[in-house]
């Protein structure tokens, strides 16, 4: 397999999913780390961010993805610690002095895309704040796990902007009309114990239990056929690309296209069978 892109703004971490099926899969831990900048996103955490979903597409052992903020550092002395931040937003500093011209590039091939676009399961883990293009990396991902101390929100009403990173459509269908409507119009922060109940967040846990429970949940992913994986991942999105009546036809084809499948036969003879299956990929 070969090597994940190195970058001192993106920390990648692969560990072997201990039950991978088949053998050998790895839990991809992509850690943010620009925390004296709350780990805001600029051009370098791009960057770093496409080459890595590059990477994990192309390489089958990488089951499942974790996306999440590097802890604050010890402060100098005298100094008031950093918080604890996912990603506090894009990077403001680059948006200064920058004309539609100059900026529409970056929205055209932009980050948040990628890591939507990736076809294996993407979970963000949050343990902080996620704001602006935060909340939007973490919307970007299919599962978030959060923190009750964790802070969602979409401030860029406060730049006189609004979310330009996929915010508005991905908390409309997440949220609905109203909640994301008070989002985007209020730039107003949404704790972790509110964005649980909103359905922003699919779990809260305690910071001491965040990883745990994202590996959990990462582990299990990566004990299925990561061919199945896929089309299920296709499938649920055909629900945000289409109208219901093509979503369900779009469903059944995929649903029936499986019967082709090597994993399908050893699933149902697994289970027939009372045996673990042991899945191929194909
Ligand atoms: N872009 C660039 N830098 C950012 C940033 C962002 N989105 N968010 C935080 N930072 C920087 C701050 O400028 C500061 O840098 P400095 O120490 O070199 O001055 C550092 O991160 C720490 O942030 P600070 O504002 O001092 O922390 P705080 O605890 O006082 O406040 C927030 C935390 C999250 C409330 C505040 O940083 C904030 O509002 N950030 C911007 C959020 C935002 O609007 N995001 C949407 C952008 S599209």
């Amino acid at each position: 397999m070969s090597t994940a892109p190195e970058s001192p703004v993106l920390q990648i971490e692969n560990i072997p999913a201990e039950d991978s099926s088949p053998a050998g899969g790895l839990i991809s831990v992509w850690t943010i780390n620009r925390p004296n900048k709350l780990n805001a996103l600029n051009a370098e955490v791009n960057s770093a961010i496409k080459s890595a979903c590059d990477w994990a597409e192309n390489n089958s052992d990488v089951r499942v993805i974790i996306v999440t903020g590097a802890s604050p550092e010890e402060p100098p002395e005298g100094k008031r610690p950093k918080p604890n931040s996912f990603v506090a937003g894009a990077d403001i500093a680059e948006f200064e002095g920058k004309s539609s011209v100059e900026i529409r590039p970056i929205f055209d091939d932009n980050v948040w895309e990628y890591v939507w676009n990736l076809s294996k399961p993407t979970i963000a883990m949050v343990d902080g704040f996620a704001l602006g293009g935060g909340s939007e990396m973490a919307l970007s991902c299919d599962i978030r796990i959060a923190t009750p101390r964790s802070k969602f929100g979409t401030p860029e009403i406060n730049l006189g902007l609004i979310p330009g990173g996929g915010g508005t459509q991905r908390l409309c269908r997440l949220l609905g009309y109203g909640r994301a409507m008070e989002m985007v119009m209020s730039g107003e922060m949404v704790n972790g114990e509110d964005a649980h109940r909103m359905g922003l967040v699919n779990h809260l846990v305690e910071p001491d239990q965040l990883r745990t429970k994202t590996m959990e949940m990462a582990e299990n992913f990566a004990s299925k056929s990561p061919h199945t994986i896929r089309v299920a991942k296709a499938a649920v999105r055909a629900a945000l690309e289409n109208p219901f009546s093509k979503g369900i036809l779009a469903e059944r084809d995929l649903f029936c296209a499986l019967f082709d499948t090597e994993d399908m036969a050893i699933g149902v003879k697994a289970f027939l069978n009372r045996d673990k299956a042991e899945w191929t990929g194909a």
